[in-house]
């Protein structure tokens, strides 16, 4: 071969590779623009509007992972929603693409209405949430929660004596109490009765308001943009959020000037002068609010496990008599050596996420995964459910097996040491994770050392069934159990 053939061939190589790469340049980049991630197509105009009746959406979530793959979209009235399915692409875009995904989807009669744009785990990514994410972190950071525990230890006493006293109204002796803690946690004991009231007062009109159907603004958004000059439903619900914003500014300077206010909320934002007195006041009202709410939900999971899994009661207890003994209660001393104890609480968490699929993001910008558009101001929605039920992760996942935390290995990304999901993901995983955990753990751990909790006596058997669902948010109903008092000294 002569050197002008020789050159002539590495020419067509070279123009042939090039023009391979464009292309498959072209081709990827023709791929990349128009393909949505894949998903059930739905009727014109309302698209797959059903799955906002559905009680359970996070089963049929679950069965589109094995139909359309870890990432799904539908639409629903013209809004896309994109469901994640798995740890992995959950974790690849709620923790790694943050500045994409750390939004909030507008809820104008919630967010906009009914809580003035101040109620921050509502709000989209901006100055207001950084303000207030950075004030939440710093009156609830692992190491500011230490300085709750005595509150906490008195609570938790408080509770599982009320229970021995009229174990038929566990449900409100719960609710009462971890309201009673989160808002002397915000006030002080001072203020937390009037407190408690005023937050369960609004906590009700919000979940009410949550419920798809419940207001006419679901069906008929435009109603919600009107003037308040033409529409007596804004008039009404822009005068609550103003008689809820007095109140809530009356209950922290209530407190400015009280010196026994001590190690409160409200204390530790006393300093931060970057935030009105508005937006301090609605920082701890929320925090209480979710706090005494959420933990409140969360226990009566706990009571039906050990109604259904004697076994582990037993083996519970048994931990408990032998670090604690029968003349004391537990504290958070003996946390560390009631290793059983703590994998209750996060099995309880994984069992039954209070939130199956979580609190929706919205997606900031256009954005590519695995190929697919994900487009910008698209409702993104983690299905922990399924995470929590990864049969890799948990074998035997609807059984409720607190030894599996005991010796667990395994890398849940984006977990932070959790080993499940239940408290969300990335820069807006839950505020309270911290705090939440100190609560159920103590609350647990005195119930299990002074109580036995078992099946009813009335002849009706407890099963799972007694959850209720209402579309986000999964807890058990009111059941009935028997809760009797255990041998103690005390
Ligand atoms: C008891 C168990 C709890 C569970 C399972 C839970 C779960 C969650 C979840 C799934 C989110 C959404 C995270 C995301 O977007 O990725 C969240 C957000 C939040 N949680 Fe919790 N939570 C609990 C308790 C608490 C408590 C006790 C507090 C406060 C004292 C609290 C305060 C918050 C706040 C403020 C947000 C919003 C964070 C933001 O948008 O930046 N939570 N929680």
């Amino acid at each position: 071969m002569n050197s002008s053939m020789a050159l002539q061939l590495y020419l067509c190589a070279v123009f042939g590779l090039a023009s391979l790469f464009v292309a498959r340049w072209k081709m990827s980049k023709k791929f990349r623009t128009s393909r949505p991630p894949p998903g059930p197509s739905g009727w014109p105009l309302i698209g797959y509007i059903s799955i906002l009746w559905e009680r359970k959406p996070w089963l049929r979530f679950t069965e589109w992972n094995d139909v359309y793959g870890p990432v799904v979209q539908l639409k629903v009235f013209g809004k896309t929603i994109v469901v994640l399915n798995t740890h992995k692409a959950a974790f690849d875009l709620l923790c790694q693409r943050k500045n994409v995904y750390n939004g909030r989807p507008p809820s104008i009669l919630i967010s906009d209405m009914l809580t003035g744009g101040l109620a921050f785990p509502l709000v989209n990514y901006g100055d207001l949430w950084k303000r207030h994410r950075r004030a939440a972190t710093f009156v609830l950071n692992p190491r500011a929660v230490e300085q709750y525990h005595g509150y906490q230890e008195h609570y938790a006493e408080q509770l599982a004596r009320s229970l021995l006293k009229d174990p038929a109204a566990w449900s409100e002796a719960i609710k009462g109490s971890l309201y009673g803690l989160f808002c002397s946690i915000g006030y002080g004991e001072a203020t937390k009765d009037r407190a408690a009231h005023s937050i369960r007062d609004f906590i009700g009109r919000i979940v009410f308001a949550a419920i798809p159907g419940s207001s006419i603004t679901d069906f008929f958004p435009f109603i919600a943009r009107l003037p308040s000059s033409v529409s007596p439903l804004k008039r009404r619900h822009l005068a609550q959020f103003r008689a809820d914003n007095k109140e809530f500014v009356g209950l922290l300077s209530k407190l400015q000037n009280d010196i026994t206010a001590g190690d409160t909320m409200v204390s530790g934002l006393s300093g931060m002068e970057d935030m009105t007195v508005d937006e301090r006041a609605w920082v701890i009202a929320v925090l209480c609010a979710i706090g005494g709410e959420v933990s409140s939900s969360v226990l009566p999971t706990f009571l039906l496990a050990m109604a259904l899994y004697p076994d582990v009661q037993r083996r519970a207890q048994l931990e408990i008599d032998t670090v604690v003994g029968k003349d004391r209660f537990p504290t958070f001393q003996d946390r560390n050596k009631l290793p059983y104890v703590q994998a209750i609480v996060r099995e309880v968490l994984r069992w039954r996420p209070i939130g199956p699929i979580g609190f929706p993001r919205a997606s900031l910008q256009d954005d590519y995964y695995n190929g697919h558009l994900i487009k910008a101001g698209s409702i993104v929605v983690p299905n922990i459910w399924a995470m929590n039920r990864d049969p890799v992760l948990y074998p035997d996942c609807d059984e409720f097996r607190p030894e599996r935390f005991l010796d667990f290995k395994h890398d849940v990304p984006g977990a932070l040491g959790q080993g499940h999901v239940s408290y969300g993901f990335g820069d807006r995983i839950c505020s309270g994770m911290h705090i939440a955990n100190d609560a159920l753990f103590i609350n647990i751990a005195a119930m299990l050392h002074t109580c036995d909790i078992g099946q009813p006596t009335n002849g009706t058997t407890l099963t799972k069934d007694v959850f209720e669902d209402f579309g986000v948010v999964t807890r058990p109903g009111v059941f009935p159990c028997k809760i009797s008092a255990r041998k103690m000294d005390l």
